[in-house]
């Protein structure tokens, strides 16, 4: 078929159209007017054994690596693959973006700082997902790139995690939405995305060596849930295989993985990818369906070439991977519409950031109505910590953006960086005028409970870094940061704390404060954002996209697995830069199976700090009115803005499922987010997919729905659900919509 239709390309050049037409007909995957797939089997039909071994691997750590070599049409980020000029394919040049472009500083570029992606799935709003893909896609093309390197969509198992600000929420639902449509803002600049780390990356200590081990039904209906839905969402060009080992194999050689779950049963188009020295063989890899070693060609360079020669891997599994790749190059438009240089434009970034923290901050606490502050009356306030004074923390590792103004040639692995966004400044600007402020930087508990000594409020801003390579070793909050709100609520019976954190903390002080806001990572624009949050100038709509457990003791693992003091908080990495013995271990995800997060603590009936969905808002809302259609397709209630500000809620509809289905817990089966002015009410209607309403059943390697009872419950969080409905279905088979 590919023949024929080379054949006929050709003819028509041969026929005497325009120059346009007559190179399409020369090099008829040229022609844009023919679907991805066609294009893909025509180049590759045309490329030698060495120019597909070419497109399977990267060119080596380049710039990542101090004196690697760098190869020409490098633009900076961390992966390049050369393309073929006679062929008129283009190079790829991938840069890290998980919450805006990396490295931007080596070029002296800029890059806009997001929110975390775990602040932007606070806001349970899809929109805001699309456009957070979209600022990334954007600045992508400006500087040159045509491929992301991010979503990262690895459910936060382990509330410890480094990385869990790279990821969205412990429910795969919310998760797999939320970064789907990230990863849809992405490809809609014209730039080829990516979701990552498949599968089980839930935490890093041990990363590139540990076992992640879960039962099939669990895995397909939690983790492999989120990347599901979130691929099919999206259709990302890429997928990238994680570190570590899930069920014994390594994620980047695990057939089941890769073959049979993502490209088989979900029916992936596109190419997976190793993340940075991720693959461990060849022909097992290449058997299991990888597509792509980056960042060297260790194995899929010459070794690879040798297999396919000497027939132990069929050239036509090495056209499949090829074709995966370029594929996605034409289906998102990098080779028609290759990136334009140009200068980010950074006053629209960061307003995009803006306005997707301020549907992100949860408030958490709110006693007396602290909040909203008012601008009206003179007042003297104490800002206390967090370096408020300059900025608002950013986190570390492969997701770290460069700050304007920072050091020269981009930031240092494991050093904090702080973006110039003062809350300090943005609170004396909304102020009453003549107002007071007094900082301290909260280095000694004593010294600031001294500050805020008289002052009418008292604003205490802690901080969480957390990193890539490195778990904490507590939900504490590092440092003295708890004695020093404990200090400052002592001699200040204002005070207000708010959170910059990477994910959940424990708060021993929570109930001796009057307000708590979560800013999450708040972005470039983040200063602002908590401010007029502060000062209602926005209502507070965020949801915790996260249960935030009361002490570590609680959670299924009451301590990170193969974590100790004596590997502090580096895990693996640090074994392996420092040259110790690595240390293979397995971490039991089958203790929480399913349980994962707010479904641990109601099996558990263990009462958390803050629940998952949970988030106050500066007005009240009523629920009524639940209707359920038949076999839960959709789900209409009432919502009703009861209280004096117009304000955004997040409307969570849960499920539980009939007894037979052996699921003691209520999950999440959908969410809406609805604007009302004060006094408004509004009937909302959700379309429930029917996936999320059933079951995996590892023997049969189909989902289904249990015949029975289902209860739908309704509210504003997974412990407040003040509707509720049931309804009885016969076992069927369940279709997954999209
Ligand atoms: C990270 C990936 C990242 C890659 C390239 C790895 O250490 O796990 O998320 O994309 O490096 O920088």
């Amino acid at each position: 078929m590919t023949c024929t239709v080379l054949f006929l390309g050709l003819a028509a050049g041969a026929s005497g159209q325009g120059p346009g037409a007559k190179s399409q007909a020369v090099q008829p995957w040229l022609n844009a007017a023919l679907d991805p797939d066609t294009r893909a089997d025509l180049i590759v039909h045309a490329m030698t054994l060495d120019e597909k071994i070419q497109l399977v691997h990267g060119s080596g750590w380049g710039v990542l690596r101090d004196g690697d070599p760098v190869a020409p049409g490098h633009n900076g980020g961390a992966g390049f693959v050369p393309g073929i000029p006679r062929l008129h394919l283009p190079d790829l040049n991938l840069a890290d973006s998980a919450v805006g472009v990396r490295m931007a500083a080596r070029e002296s570029r800029y890059a806009t700082l997001l929110p975390s992606v775990l602040g932007m799935a606070a806001s349970w709003d899809p929109k805001a997902a699309h456009l957070y893909g979209e600022v990334i896609g954007r600045e992508l093309r400006d500087q040159g790139y045509n491929m992301s390197i991010g979503g990262g969509v690895d459910l936060i198992r382990e509330p410890r995690n480094g990385r869990n600000f790279e990821y969205a929420s412990e429910d795969p639902i919310l998760a797999g939405v939320m970064v789907g449509e990230l990863a849809r803002g992405v490809q809609s600049q014209q730039v080829m995305g990516d979701i990552k780390h498949y599968a089980l990356n839930d935490q890093e200590t041990g990363r590139n060596t540990l076992d992640a081990v879960l039962n099939r039904r669990a895995l397909r209906e939690t983790d492999l849930l989120a990347f599901q839905i979130a691929i099919g969402r999206a259709q990302p060009a890429g997928v990238m295989c994680s570190y570590n080992r899930v069920n014994g194999d390594f994620a980047c050689e695990n057939h089941y993985l890769l073959d049979e779950v993502l490209k088989k049963d979900w029916n992936f188009q596109g190419f997976v990818l190793s993340d940075w020295e991720g693959t461990h063989s060849t022909l097992k890899a290449a058997s299991a369906g990888l597509d792509m070693e980056q960042p060297g060609d260790t194995y899929f360079g010459a070794p690879l070439k040798q297999d396919v020669l000497n027939g132990k891997l069929p050239e036509a599994r090495l056209d499949d991977m090829v074709h995966r790749i370029v594929r996605g190059m034409f289906a998102n438009g990098v080779v028609d519409h290759p990136p334009v240089r140009r200068v980010v434009d950074p006053f629209r970034g960061r307003d995009d950031a803006q306005k997707i923290e301020e549907e992100s901050l949860v408030l958490l606490k709110n006693d007396a109505g602290i909040l909203p502050l008012s601008a009206e009356h003179r007042q003297t306030i104490a800002v206390i910590g967090g370096r408020a004074d300059f900025g608002v923390l950013s986190g570390g590792g492969s997701a770290q953006v460069d700050a304007p103004g920072g050091r020269p040639g981009g930031s240092a692995w494991g050093v904090p960086v702080y973006f110039p966004s003062s809350p300090l400044r943005a609170l004396q600007g909304l102020s009453a005028p003549d107002s007071t402020f007094r900082f301290d930087d909260g280095s000694d508990p004593t010294v600031a409970a001294r500050a805020a000594v008289g002052a009418d409020l008292a604003i205490v801003f802690v901080t969480q870094w957390m990193s890539e390579g490195q778990d904490s070793l507590t939900l504490s909050l590092p440092g003295q940061q708890d004695a020093l709100v404990a200090a400052v609520a002592a001699a200040n019976p204002n005070t207000i704390v708010v959170l910059e954190t990477g994910g959940p903390v424990d708060m021993p002080w929570s109930d001796k404060v009057k307000g708590i806001v979560e800013a999450w990572y708040p972005g470039i624009g983040g200063g602002e954002a908590i401010t007029r949050m502060l000062y209602g100038r926005v209502n507070a709509s965020g949801k915790l996209p996260v249960t935030f457990a009361a002490r570590d003791a609680d959670l299924p693992h009451p301590q990170v697995t193969g974590l100790t003091p004596k590997t502090g908080n580096n895990g693996m990495d640090a074994s392996i830069e420092h040259g110790e013995q690595a240390h293979d271990f397995t971490v039991d995800y089958n203790v929480e199976g399913m349980m994962v997060g707010y479904r641990w603590f109601q099996a558990k009936d263990k009462q958390p700090l803050f629940p998952f969905g949970y988030g106050l808002s500066y007005t009240r809302f009523a629920y009524s009115g639940l209707t359920v259609a038949p076999g839960g397709a959709s789900v209409s209630f009432d919502v009703a803005n009861t209280g004096q500000r117009d304000g955004d809620e997040v409307a969570e509809i849960y499920v539980t499922l009939p007894r037979a289905a052996g699921e003691p817990f209520r999950k999440l089966a959908g969410w809406t987010r609805v604007s009302l002015a004060a006094g408004a009410h509004q009937t909302v209607t959700v379309a429930l997919d029917p996936l999320y309403l059933s079951i995996f059943s590892a023997e049969k390697n189909a989902w289904e729905r249990p015949a029975g009872e289902y209860t739908l419950e309704v509210g504003g969080s997974s412990a407040s659900l003040p509707l509720h409905q049931s309804f009885t279905v016969a076992a069927t088979p369940a279709t997954s919509v999209h």
